[in-house]
């Protein structure tokens, strides 16, 4: 054998070397590292549903969220008009992409439309009127998503954040008390026997809250109301949840045979505030620094190991927004303040804390 077929024979054996590890060296996707484990869902407008965000959204995610397009006010601003274009924008791209829907949501005390609480002499309605009025809301979007909306956020936030009290004080409890919550999974069952419908709210890692809440779930479970899943908002930062009561939040809730869904992910880079926007304005000390950054890396990759391990009970983790740049909480709590909470940047690159997330 000559020297020069010795060495065509090489080559040829690291271009096949090569090409049968190739799979492997392949940049893995969110859907495809977690493709065996649950879901990877996006919270989106249809603004997110055209160029380059698009193209991520379809390389990266299984599963969409409407942001903001089909709650309440937005989806039906006077009682006998609904506005269906951009909730259709989002349920017919995935259908089109084949991907999951989750319906974000069915009763809140946010984003209400006027109209909802109050009769044409502007006094507050009855419970009767307002269940009524939750009954025909429910049963118009439920029924017009059958078979493509396989879950439903059926109630959002019902629990105070205060732990002295239970119910959120809110028109809703203010006219219904308890009922409405049992009521509306009730109406939503009615309509789409098929559907997952689910409670969902934020800080169920706090102790006070999470117990709280179970609370609620247990009642309602115990009365034998269609509730299959609880929602973990997942609204989170890198100083919390620490994985202890994460994990604790997610047995608690489960013990109660309930599927867990994270449907709001997102970490923020600065401590929780309690309350509305505050009118401090953004300043250097709000600057995302190289340590926030490997906070935030360490959290993600935290909080994914316990998804994996609890994939038995887990069916699903939504990111609320889809990258950096552009963010719910830009402007909340505090006006105008950037923040970095996701894991693609503002030019939609996958940063540090995206790798921390796929490879495992
Ligand atoms: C809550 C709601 C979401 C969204 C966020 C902020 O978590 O459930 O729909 O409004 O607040 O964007």
């Amino acid at each position: 054998m000559n020297q020069r077929f010795i060495y065509s024979l090489l080559i040829g054996a690291i271009v096949l070397l090569g090409s049968a590890l190739k799979p492997h060296l392949v940049e893995p996707t969110l859907k495809s590292a977690y493709k065996d484990y649950f879901p990877i869902g996006v919270a989106v407008g249809p603004r997110n549903l055209v160029g380059p965000e698009a193209e991520l959204i379809l390389r990266q995610f299984n599963s969409l969220t409407a942001e903001n397009a089909m709650k309440m006010g937005p989806i039906h601003p006077e009682e006998n008009t609904y506005y269906w274009k951009d909730a259709d924008a989002i349920v017919d791209f995935a259908q089109k992409h084949g991907m999951k829907v989750r319906g974000h949501n069915l009763c809140w005390h946010q984003q209400t439309p006027k109209w909802l609480f109050t009769d044409a002499e502007g006094k507050t309605v009855s419970k009767e009127v307002l269940l009524k009025r939750l009954k025909d809301h429910i049963t118009e979007v439920v029924t017009r998503y059958k078979g493509k909306i396989y879950q439903w956020d059926v109630v959002n936030e019902a629990i105070d954040d205060n732990a002295q009290k239970f119910l959120r004080d809110s028109p809703w409890s203010q006219i219904c008390g308890e009922e409405f919550i049992a009521k509306a999974f009730e109406y939503a069952h009615e309509a789409d026997p098929n559907a997952q419908l689910v409670y969902n709210d934020y800080n169920t890692e706090r102790p006070s809250k999470r117990d709280r809440i179970y609370q609620l779930l247990k009642k309602l479970v115990d009365a034998k109301v269609p509730i299959h899943g609880v929602g973990l908002q997942g609204h989170w930062s890198i100083y919390e949840p620490g994985e202890l009561a994460l994990e604790a939040a997610i047995d608690k809730f489960s013990s109660l045979g309930l599927k867990v869904q994270i449907t709001e992910l997102d970490v923020s880079v600065y401590p929780a505030e309690q309350g509305g926007r505050r009118d401090k304005r953004p300043d250097e000390s709000d600057a995302f620094t190289p340590e926030m950054a490997q906070k935030q890396e360490e959290q993600y990759r935290n909080v994914f190991r316990i998804f994996r391990e609890k994939k038995q009970e887990i069916t699903g983790v939504t990111f609320w927004n889809v990258s950096d740049k552009h963010s719910w909480l830009d402007s909340h709590p505090v006006a105008g303040r950037k923040n970095y909470p996701l894991l693609f940047d503002a030019n939609l690159k996958p940063k540090k804390a995206y790798y921390e997330v796929v490879k495992f």
